[in-house]
Formats: structure tokens, C-alpha cells, sequence
């Protein structure tokens, strides 16, 4: 039995502004204001977590600790086949201090210098936590392959170098409406609706 969310505000539980845009843009449908964890000046708690799901909830979890409000954490990334799923739960860090995903992307093609199979996914998890403890978790996926060189200036991080399967484009080159339609986030968030969200979009 999931728990139906019902609060007029809601936390995003981000300092990411690609991430902040695109879940804010998700949520414009529902009747929720939505505040970005960057705008309340709550910190950033460390990834310490395995696993998206547990960085996820972590993230979740210290936002709605921290302001008493329910609070939707994603944490996602790419996983390539060839690299045995990395980056993953390492994608952020793979651009360094300074977030420069020209040099995440070259890692990833330098990673792939040689091989042929040049399969990978986004994946994302969504974790809406209340300031009592409970929490709900979704994942979502889009699959797809890895193009050079990068292509695109919308989207954020990886999205230059991600072709989701069926079509030509990059994520990078993607109208974000059209992102929204098939993305990682969305399927996930499309879960969270369907679990947590009244049906009428309220
Ligand atoms: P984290 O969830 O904060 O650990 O960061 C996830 C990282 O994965 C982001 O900084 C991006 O590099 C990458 N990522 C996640 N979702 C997307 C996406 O939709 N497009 C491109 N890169 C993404």
C-alpha cells in the first residue's frame, strides 16, 4: 500500500539545476508548489549509499529532516554495458569538482576505445521521503547507445552523447518536452504518480 501524497508544497531535493528544471517541469501538472533544496539553503548530504535507490533515500530522507516537508530526492546516471554499468552511481563525480561533463564524456568514450558494443542506459530513482520517516522509491530506464562526438547543447550532463533507442538524435539534441516523454525521469515519475498522486492529477 503506497502512502498518497496530499501536502500543498514539496521539496526538490537537488542542487542540480538540470535536475531542479526537469522535476519542476514534471510536477507543473499537479497542484504542489515545489521549493529546490538550493533555494532553502538546506546542505548537501553525501552520496554514501551503494546503490541509486539507497542515495536516493538518503537524499530524501535529509531534506525532509531538515524542513519538515515532504521531499522528492532522484539520483540517476548512466551505465554502459562495456564499462560494467560505470559510471552509475559515479556519474557525477566522473566530471570532477568543476561538473565538466566535456571531460565525463571523454572518459566514457576513452573508456570505450577498442570496443564495439556501445550500449548504455539512464537510469533514475526517485524517492519521495516525509519528515516522519516513510518513504516511496521508483526507478525508471531508457536505454539506448553512446555516439561521438557529443551532439546538442539542451539537457544536462550525458545528454550530448546519449542516442535512446528509435531514434537518431541525441538527448542533447532533444526538444525537452521530447526528453520528458522518454526519459529515465519521467518513467519513474510516471511510477511515482501513478503510486502517490490522486488520479485526477491532484
Ligand atoms: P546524482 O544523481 O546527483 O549523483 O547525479 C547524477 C548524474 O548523472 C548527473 O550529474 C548527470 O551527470 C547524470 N545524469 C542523470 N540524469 C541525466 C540526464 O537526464 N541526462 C544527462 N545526464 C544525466
Amino acid at each position: 500500500m503506497h502512502r498518497r501524497f496530499a501536502d500543498p508544497k514539496l521539496v526538490i531535493a537537488s542542487h542540480n539545476p538540470g535536475k531542479v528544471r526537469e522535476i519542476g517541469d514534471l510536477l507543473a501538472p499537479f497542484s504542489v508548489e515545489a521549493v529546490s533544496a538550493g533555494a532553502l539553503g538546506l546542505p548537501e548530504p553525501e552520496e554514501t549509499g551503494s546503490t541509486f535507490e539507497a542515495n536516493a533515500e538518503l537524499k530524501a530522507h535529509a531534506a525532509a529532516r531538515a524542513s519538515g516537508l515532504p521531499s522528492l530526492a532522484d539520483d540517476s546516471g548512466l551505465c554502459v554495458v562495456a564499462l560494467d554499468g560505470a559510471p552509475g552511481i559515479y556519474s557525477a563525480r566522473w566530471a570532477g569538482p568543476t561538473k565538466d561533463f566535456a571531460l565525463a564524456m571523454r572518459k566514457v568514450e576513452d573508456g570505450l576505445a577498442g570496443k564495439s558494443d556501445r550500449r548504455a542506459h539512464f537510469v533514475a530513482v526517485l524517492s519521495l521521503a516525509w519528515p516522519d520517516g516513510h518513504v516511496e522509491t521508483f526507478r525508471g530506464e531508457v536505454h539506448g547507445t553512446l555516439a561521438w562526438p557529443p551532439r546538442g547543447t539542451r539537457g544536462f550532463g550525458y545528454d550530448p552523447i546519449f542516442v535512446p533507442t528509435g531514434s537518431d538524435l541525441t538527448f542533447g539534441e532533444f526538444d525537452p518536452a521530447a526528453k520528458h516523454a522518454v526519459s529515465h525521469r519521467a518513467v519513474a515519475f510516471a511510477r511515482l504518480i501513478a503510486a502517490c498522486f490522486a488520479a485526477d492529477g491532484t
